[in-house]
């Protein structure tokens, strides 16, 4: 049983080896081979039979494919050993002091390099000349990759030697990589070619420097960071520092480095670079962490596959597999129905996920996500965990289908035409969107009502006491008491928030109002800009497209959503219990216009007259449609008649469509 599941995964881990250094087209996540890997290792300890030089835990890379001719590297690449936690940091720090014995002080040094996502190369330079390059490929021997290689401008074709004699054989190791701003704009291109883009920047790395043509590999814009030495390296320096020292002088690229002497220090620079690790030109997945001095390395030799002396601690992985429960249909505040994935609880960078939107049903095919599905979940930075695909797909899977109807109310679903999103037909009646609306009137950003989470929410609507967001300010307070959980303090203060919320700014109110594609920056432009809730209702397109940031998707959806009856009828009864969102003062007060009785008469050319009203009444201007003595300014298109006139009679001051338009642009 044991040797059975030993073989099979010896099978497996060489199957992802092949696929990810012959095809550089990885299935799974790096955290999940190095989960298959240690799960190897310790099966093969448990064993305790000898283990063959063949197994992936022996053996480094693939073979190289025969695409690319074999060249056999003088002195063999060695890869490194894992660290995860600060523990087994802690036991390389212990194994070193041990293996030293007394020549292993305080003061002895480790030296902290970045650990590049790449692929780690080896170039042969004789006599100072770049001869033959060649990657990795299983340790012994890798594809000659020498054209491409020279067309990576951090490699020199000639070592720099200055004063100094370059040694007659010298074989250079480093990590060929591609920088984020490289790996974004192939990627643009490559979906501007409808060519397939790459999972990340080491598998375009890796795939740019084994093309066929040097020429496209020139144009990938590949970099190069030099952190070690093969044959020809032995006595060149006593220090892997000094060593990084040296290759720079020959003319190659190295990274940043950092000393520490003992495992607190080590950490200490790990959590730094974790810190530093978005922002950084190119992508790393770790810290290698050398023991410093040469002779003291050469002491402590090498296992297997790594030496003893180094150590690289990864990083929390960026992408790993999880376990789907079940796929959940969510309702949105507009209605949309959105899948979700349920998921075993997996920790992945550096936060522990459960579940993972899948935003439409086009996306869960594409993904071929299903119950009980293995997938990868991402998450990079600070951006939202998400499902990269399935893996291992069951030929049996079902795949969930879209939801006949909506999940929470039973309505009809519909598809707004050119949308992927299918939405639940409830409306308001729908209490899943119904309480999102809620949800999002109270938020922060919107009315900023505290003390109503969610829960309060869902309560108040299952038990009927919300049925559309004006509800909330005809609450029967009283009727909560009887509630647990909700003592008199409570609604007290339940109460004192949905109060002051009447006074919210027009800003808020609009945003809070939830009109799709207006968000409190639009809302905020919306509001300075007409200065009255009346005069964004009343505002046509054109008025509209007037505002800064407002372009015709977002002012159609302004109008239609003022144009529905449903919509009017909860403004109107928000404002009759006293919502009075706050006009911007700044431009009320401020303008030259805001308090005076103007008519407009006449045509004009450059603006409709009922936008020029609407946007003169935002400014506080009260339009007139006759003129009398209490008119303060008559504007006066062409073709002005009997208005004009009597203006002239009274002595009101008259004006043209230029100085109205003049100061209509007014800030
Ligand atoms: S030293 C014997 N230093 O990580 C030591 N490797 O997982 C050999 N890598 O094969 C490697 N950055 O491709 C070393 N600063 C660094 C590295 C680094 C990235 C890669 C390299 C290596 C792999 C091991």
């Amino acid at each position: 049983m044991l040797k059975q599941r030993i073989e099979a995964l010896r099978v497996c881990l060489k199957e992802h080896n092949y696929r990810y250094y012959t095809l550089d087209a990885p299935i799974i996540p790096d955290a999940e081979y190095d989960r298959l890997l240690r799960q190897l290792e310790s099966l093969e300890t448990e064993l305790g039979e000898p283990i063959p030089a063949d197994s992936p835990t022996q053996t480094v890379g693939a073979i190289p494919s025969n695409t690319f001719r074999a060249r056999e590297h003088t002195e063999a690449l060695l890869s490194l050993a894992n660290a995860f936690d600060e523990s087994e940091v802690e036991a390389f720090e212990q194994r070193i002091a041990d293996g030293l014995g007394e020549a292993f002080t305080q003061d002895t040094l480790f030296i902290i390099e970045p650990k590049v996502d790449g692929l780690a190369v080896n170039l042969r330079y004789e006599r100072g000349n770049l001869t033959i390059a060649a990657t990795r490929g299983d340790g012994r021997s890798g594809e000659d990759v020498t054209d491409n290689i020279r067309t990576i401008a951090d490699i020199p074709w000639q070592m720099h030697s200055g004063e100094m004699t370059v040694p007659d054989l010298l074989e250079v190791r480093g990590e060929v990589y591609m920088s984020k701003t490289s790996f974004n704009a192939l990627n643009t291109l490559q979906q501007a070619n409808g060519a397939a883009s790459f999972a990340n920047p080491r598998n375009a790395a890796a795939g740019s420097l084994r093309q066929l043509d040097a020429k496209i590999t020139a144009k990938r814009n590949l970099n190069f960071f030099a952190y070690g030495v093969g044959a020809g390296g032995r006595d060149l320096a006593a220090s892997q520092s000094e060593l990084l020292d040296l290759l720079h002088t020959f003319g190659f690229a190295v990274q940043e480095t950092a000393m520490a002497k003992n495992s607190k220090e080590l950490l200490a620079r790990y959590q730094q670079l974790m810190l530093q690790r978005e922002a950084m030109p190119y992508e790393i997945d770790g810290v290698v962490y050398k023991l410093n001095n040469f002779d003291m390395q050469q002491r402590l030799g090498a296992v297997a596959r790594s030496p003893r002396w180094a150590i690289a601690h990864k990083f929390p992985a960026q992408e790993v597999v999880t376990t789907v429960n079940d796929i959940i249909w969510q309702v949105g505040r507009t209605g949309v129905i959105t899948p979700v994935a349920d998921m075993q609880p997996v920790a992945v960078g550096g936060v522990t996920v459960s579940r993972a939107t899948l935003h439409n049903i086009d996306e869960l095919q594409r993904k071929q996500v299903y119950a009980g599905a293995r997938v990868i979940v991402r998450r990079a930075g600070d951006v939202i965990p998400e499902v990269v695909k399935a893996i291992d797909v069951d030929e049996n899977a079902v795949f969930p289908a879209l939801p006949e109807h909506c999940p929470v109310c039973a309505a009809s679903l519909f598809r707004v035409e050119g949308e992927v999103a299918w939405r639940c037909s409830g409306g308001l009646s729908c209490s899943a969107q119904l309480k999102e609306r809620l949800r999002h009137f109270v938020s922060r950003g919107a009315m900023d009502i505290e003390g109503l989470g969610d829960k309060l929410i869902a309560k108040l609507v299952d038990e009927g006491k919300l049925t559309d967001i004006a509800n909330l300010y005809e609450l029967d307070y009283q009727s909560l008491s009887a509630w647990q959980g909700m003592g008199e303090k409570k609604i007290s203060n339940l109460y004192t928030a949905v109060e002051q919320s009447k006074t919210q700014t027009l800003a808020r109110f609009l945003h809070a109002l939830g009109i799709r594609h207006v968000g409190s920056a639009t809302s905020a432009a919306l509001a300075t800009h007409f200065g009255s809730l009346d005069a964004i209702k009343l505002a046509d397109e054109d008025a509209l497209l007037a505002v800064p940031d407002v372009g015709p998707e977002v002012a159609a959806s302004i109008r239609s959503f003022f144009s529905e009856a449903h919509n009017l009828n909860v403004i109107e009864r928000l404002l009759e219990k006293g919502v009075s969102p706050q006009a911007p003062k700044i431009q009320l007060n401020s303008h030259p216009l805001s308090g005076k009785t103007i008519v407009l008469t006449g045509s004009f050319s450059a603006i409709q007259r009922r936008s020029a009203q609407e946007q003169l009444r935002a400014l506080g201007v009260k339009p007139a449609s006759s003129v009398s003595k209490n008119t303060d300014i008559l504007i006066a298109g062409e073709k002005a008649g009997s208005k004009l006139k009597k203006a002239q009679e009274l002595g009101i001051e008259i004006a043209n469509e230029d100085q109205l338009l003049a100061w209509l642009d007014w800030q």
